[in-house]
Protein backbone atom coordinates (compact mmCIF):
# COMPACT_ATOMS: atom_id res chain seq x y z
CA UNK A 1 0.00 0.00 0.00
CA UNK A 2 1.44 2.99 -1.43
CA UNK A 3 -0.77 5.37 1.21
CA UNK A 4 -2.18 6.82 -1.69
CA UNK A 5 -6.00 7.03 -1.89
CA UNK A 6 -7.54 4.86 -4.37
CA UNK A 7 -10.67 5.62 -6.87
CA UNK A 8 -12.66 3.06 -5.87
CA UNK A 9 -11.63 4.06 -2.16
CA UNK A 10 -13.49 7.14 -3.02
CA UNK A 11 -16.26 5.38 -4.77
CA UNK A 12 -16.97 3.37 -1.18
CA UNK A 13 -16.89 6.81 0.95
CA UNK A 14 -19.15 8.30 -1.23
CA UNK A 15 -21.74 5.63 -2.07
CA UNK A 16 -21.32 2.96 0.98
CA UNK A 17 -22.47 -0.71 0.69
CA UNK A 18 -23.35 -1.53 -3.08
CA UNK A 19 -24.34 -3.32 -5.07
CA UNK A 20 -26.03 -5.81 -3.02
CA UNK A 21 -27.43 -8.85 -5.27
CA UNK A 22 -24.36 -11.72 -6.41
CA UNK A 23 -23.83 -11.64 -9.82
CA UNK A 24 -25.68 -14.52 -11.06
CA UNK A 25 -22.74 -16.79 -12.43
CA UNK A 26 -21.65 -17.06 -8.38
CA UNK A 27 -24.64 -19.46 -8.17
CA UNK A 28 -23.04 -22.04 -10.55
CA UNK A 29 -18.98 -21.88 -9.31
CA UNK A 30 -20.81 -22.36 -6.05
CA UNK A 31 -22.48 -25.38 -7.34
CA UNK A 32 -19.25 -26.78 -8.87
CA UNK A 33 -16.88 -26.03 -5.63
CA UNK A 34 -19.75 -28.18 -3.90
CA UNK A 35 -19.54 -30.82 -6.15
CA UNK A 36 -15.41 -30.91 -5.61
CA UNK A 37 -15.50 -30.61 -2.01
CA UNK A 38 -13.98 -27.15 -2.22
CA UNK A 39 -14.06 -24.90 1.14
CA UNK A 40 -12.00 -21.69 1.56
CA UNK A 41 -12.23 -19.58 -1.23
CA UNK A 42 -10.42 -15.99 -1.65
CA UNK A 43 -12.41 -12.91 -2.62
CA UNK A 44 -10.07 -10.85 -4.53
CA UNK A 45 -11.41 -7.35 -4.63
CA UNK A 46 -14.23 -7.79 -2.76
CA UNK A 47 -15.40 -4.21 -2.61
CA UNK A 48 -18.59 -3.96 -0.09
CA UNK A 49 -18.73 -7.35 0.36
CA UNK A 50 -22.01 -9.06 -1.26
CA UNK A 51 -20.13 -12.14 -3.04
CA UNK A 52 -18.44 -12.65 0.53
CA UNK A 53 -21.89 -12.89 2.62
CA UNK A 54 -23.23 -14.93 -0.23
CA UNK A 55 -20.66 -17.39 -0.23
CA UNK A 56 -20.36 -17.98 3.75
CA UNK A 57 -24.21 -18.31 3.62
CA UNK A 58 -23.63 -21.27 1.32
CA UNK A 59 -21.38 -22.93 3.72
CA UNK A 60 -17.76 -21.80 2.11
CA UNK A 61 -15.12 -20.18 4.32
CA UNK A 62 -14.12 -17.30 3.05
CA UNK A 63 -11.84 -14.38 2.78
CA UNK A 64 -12.14 -10.85 1.35
CA UNK A 65 -9.45 -8.77 -0.05
CA UNK A 66 -9.10 -5.06 -1.14
CA UNK A 67 -7.11 -1.98 -1.18
CA UNK A 68 -10.21 0.51 -0.47
CA UNK A 69 -10.23 0.87 3.07
CA UNK A 70 -13.57 1.64 3.29
CA UNK A 71 -14.46 -1.58 0.93
CA UNK A 72 -13.31 -3.95 4.24
CA UNK A 73 -15.72 -1.63 6.96
CA UNK A 74 -18.41 -1.88 4.75
CA UNK A 75 -17.62 -5.71 4.34
CA UNK A 76 -17.33 -5.97 8.38
CA UNK A 77 -20.16 -4.37 8.94
CA UNK A 78 -22.52 -6.02 6.50
CA UNK A 79 -20.68 -9.69 8.18
CA UNK A 80 -21.78 -8.48 11.59
CA UNK A 81 -25.48 -7.52 10.65
CA UNK A 82 -25.79 -11.05 9.47
CA UNK A 83 -23.69 -12.51 12.13
CA UNK A 84 -21.26 -14.30 9.73
CA UNK A 85 -17.93 -14.51 10.14
CA UNK A 86 -15.09 -14.42 7.20
CA UNK A 87 -12.05 -13.01 6.93
CA UNK A 88 -10.32 -9.71 5.43
CA UNK A 89 -7.33 -8.30 3.90
CA UNK A 90 -6.55 -4.80 3.29
CA UNK A 91 -3.87 -5.66 0.48
CA UNK A 92 -2.82 -4.32 -2.91
CA UNK A 93 -3.09 -7.39 -5.97
CA UNK A 94 -0.57 -5.41 -7.66
CA UNK A 95 2.10 -6.35 -5.44
CA UNK A 96 2.40 -10.31 -4.20
CA UNK A 97 -0.66 -11.39 -2.43
CA UNK A 98 -0.10 -12.37 1.10
CA UNK A 99 -1.38 -16.08 0.98
CA UNK A 100 1.40 -18.81 0.88
CA UNK A 101 1.42 -21.40 -1.81
CA UNK A 102 -2.01 -23.35 -2.43
CA UNK A 103 -3.91 -21.14 0.49
CA UNK A 104 -6.82 -21.54 -0.71
CA UNK A 105 -9.25 -23.66 -2.95
CA UNK A 106 -10.73 -21.50 -5.15
CA UNK A 107 -10.46 -17.79 -6.36
CA UNK A 108 -13.06 -15.31 -6.96
CA UNK A 109 -12.38 -12.19 -8.34
CA UNK A 110 -15.37 -10.53 -10.47
CA UNK A 111 -14.12 -7.02 -12.32
CA UNK A 112 -11.61 -6.71 -10.62
CA UNK A 113 -7.87 -7.63 -12.13
CA UNK A 114 -8.68 -5.64 -14.83
CA UNK A 115 -7.62 -2.23 -13.64
CA UNK A 116 -4.02 -1.88 -14.05
CA UNK A 117 -1.80 -2.01 -17.45
CA UNK A 118 -1.17 -5.58 -18.89
CA UNK A 119 1.95 -6.32 -17.30
CA UNK A 120 0.58 -5.71 -13.99
CA UNK A 121 -2.28 -7.96 -14.58
CA UNK A 122 -0.60 -10.53 -15.50
CA UNK A 123 1.75 -10.13 -12.59
CA UNK A 124 -1.76 -10.78 -10.53
CA UNK A 125 -2.93 -13.92 -12.56
CA UNK A 126 0.27 -15.41 -11.42
CA UNK A 127 -0.31 -14.68 -7.70
CA UNK A 128 -3.98 -15.80 -7.90
CA UNK A 129 -2.62 -19.50 -9.60
CA UNK A 130 0.09 -19.64 -6.96
CA UNK A 131 -1.94 -19.08 -4.06
CA UNK A 132 -4.93 -21.84 -5.55
CA UNK A 133 -4.67 -25.38 -4.56
CA UNK A 134 -4.11 -27.97 -7.22
CA UNK A 135 -7.24 -29.20 -8.21
CA UNK A 136 -8.93 -25.92 -6.86
CA UNK A 137 -10.83 -23.52 -9.03
CA UNK A 138 -11.23 -20.24 -10.58
CA UNK A 139 -13.77 -17.93 -11.31
CA UNK A 140 -12.66 -14.67 -13.11
CA UNK A 141 -15.06 -11.74 -14.66
CA UNK A 142 -13.74 -8.57 -16.20
CA UNK A 143 -15.42 -5.71 -18.52
CA UNK A 144 -16.25 -5.74 -22.19
CA UNK A 145 -14.94 -3.16 -24.09
CA UNK A 146 -18.48 -1.48 -24.61
CA UNK A 147 -18.84 -1.86 -20.55
CA UNK A 148 -15.86 0.05 -19.97
CA UNK A 149 -16.53 3.05 -22.43
CA UNK A 150 -19.95 2.97 -20.75
CA UNK A 151 -18.65 4.28 -17.45
CA UNK A 152 -16.52 6.91 -18.61
CA UNK A 153 -16.87 9.49 -21.37
CA UNK A 154 -13.77 9.98 -22.20
CA UNK A 155 -10.66 7.95 -21.79
CA UNK A 156 -7.18 7.62 -23.85
CA UNK A 157 -5.51 4.30 -24.51
CA UNK A 158 -2.01 4.00 -23.11
CA UNK A 159 -1.04 1.14 -23.98
CA UNK A 160 -2.81 -1.51 -26.92
CA UNK A 161 -6.31 -2.24 -25.02
CA UNK A 162 -5.18 -0.32 -21.81
CA UNK A 163 -7.47 2.69 -21.66
CA UNK A 164 -7.49 5.65 -19.13
CA UNK A 165 -10.45 7.19 -17.80
CA UNK A 166 -9.95 10.92 -18.06
CA UNK A 167 -13.08 11.82 -15.84
CA UNK A 168 -15.48 10.07 -13.85
CA UNK A 169 -14.65 8.49 -10.50
CA UNK A 170 -12.31 6.19 -11.81
CA UNK A 171 -10.25 8.67 -13.50
CA UNK A 172 -7.00 8.02 -13.55
CA UNK A 173 -7.60 4.10 -12.80
CA UNK A 174 -6.11 1.87 -15.97
CA UNK A 175 -8.52 -0.44 -17.25
CA UNK A 176 -6.91 -3.30 -19.20
CA UNK A 177 -9.24 -4.74 -21.58
CA UNK A 178 -9.61 -8.45 -22.67
CA UNK A 179 -10.83 -10.79 -25.49
CA UNK A 180 -12.49 -14.22 -24.12
CA UNK A 181 -9.37 -15.81 -25.89
CA UNK A 182 -6.59 -13.25 -23.86
CA UNK A 183 -8.43 -14.08 -20.51
CA UNK A 184 -7.92 -17.64 -20.88
CA UNK A 185 -4.22 -17.09 -21.90
CA UNK A 186 -3.29 -15.29 -18.62
CA UNK A 187 -3.96 -18.72 -16.82
CA UNK A 188 -2.28 -21.48 -18.62
CA UNK A 189 -1.79 -23.98 -15.64
CA UNK A 190 -5.99 -24.25 -15.43
CA UNK A 191 -8.26 -26.27 -17.59
CA UNK A 192 -11.75 -23.64 -19.19
CA UNK A 193 -14.87 -25.10 -17.68
CA UNK A 194 -16.55 -22.41 -18.73
CA UNK A 195 -15.49 -19.21 -20.88
CA UNK A 196 -18.42 -16.78 -21.76
CA UNK A 197 -19.36 -12.90 -22.45
CA UNK A 198 -22.60 -12.55 -20.26
CA UNK A 199 -24.51 -9.45 -22.12
CA UNK A 200 -22.10 -8.63 -23.95
CA UNK A 201 -20.88 -6.59 -20.84
CA UNK A 202 -18.80 -9.45 -19.55
CA UNK A 203 -16.97 -11.86 -19.98
CA UNK A 204 -16.18 -14.75 -17.21
CA UNK A 205 -13.91 -17.85 -17.11
CA UNK A 206 -14.26 -20.53 -14.70
CA UNK A 207 -11.55 -23.02 -14.83
CA UNK A 208 -10.17 -26.03 -12.28
CA UNK A 209 -6.46 -26.01 -11.94
CA UNK A 210 -4.51 -28.87 -13.36
CA UNK A 211 -1.21 -27.69 -13.33
CA UNK A 212 2.29 -26.66 -11.15
CA UNK A 213 1.95 -22.91 -9.95
CA UNK A 214 4.21 -20.93 -12.20
C1 LIG B 1 -15.94 -3.05 -9.78
S1 LIG B 1 -15.52 -3.26 -8.07
C2 LIG B 1 -15.99 -4.97 -7.86
C3 LIG B 1 -16.22 -5.33 -6.43
C4 LIG B 1 -16.67 -6.78 -6.20
N1 LIG B 1 -15.77 -7.74 -6.75
C5 LIG B 1 -18.05 -7.00 -6.74
O1 LIG B 1 -18.20 -7.65 -7.79
O2 LIG B 1 -19.01 -6.47 -6.15
C6 LIG B 1 -13.74 -3.33 -8.16
C7 LIG B 1 -13.07 -3.63 -6.83
O3 LIG B 1 -11.69 -3.89 -7.04
C8 LIG B 1 -10.96 -3.28 -6.01
N2 LIG B 1 -9.60 -3.02 -6.48
C9 LIG B 1 -9.24 -2.23 -7.52
N3 LIG B 1 -7.90 -2.20 -7.63
C10 LIG B 1 -7.42 -2.99 -6.64
C11 LIG B 1 -6.10 -3.35 -6.22
N4 LIG B 1 -5.03 -2.86 -6.86
N5 LIG B 1 -5.96 -4.20 -5.20
C12 LIG B 1 -7.04 -4.69 -4.54
N6 LIG B 1 -8.33 -4.37 -4.88
C13 LIG B 1 -8.50 -3.53 -5.91
C14 LIG B 1 -11.73 -2.00 -5.73
O4 LIG B 1 -11.40 -1.42 -4.48
C15 LIG B 1 -13.16 -2.50 -5.82
O5 LIG B 1 -13.63 -2.99 -4.60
Amino acid sequence: MNGEKSQWEGIYQQDGRAPFEPRPVITQFIQSLSERGLCSVLDLGCGSGRHVIHMIQNGLRVTGLDNAPTALKLSAEWLVEEGLAGGLVLSDMRQPLPFMDGSFDAVLSTQVIHHARLETVIGTAREIDRITRRGGMILISVPSLEAVREDSQEFTEIEPNTFLPLDGPEKGLPHHVFSAAELECLFPGFLVLDLREVGGRVIVLRAEKIGRPR
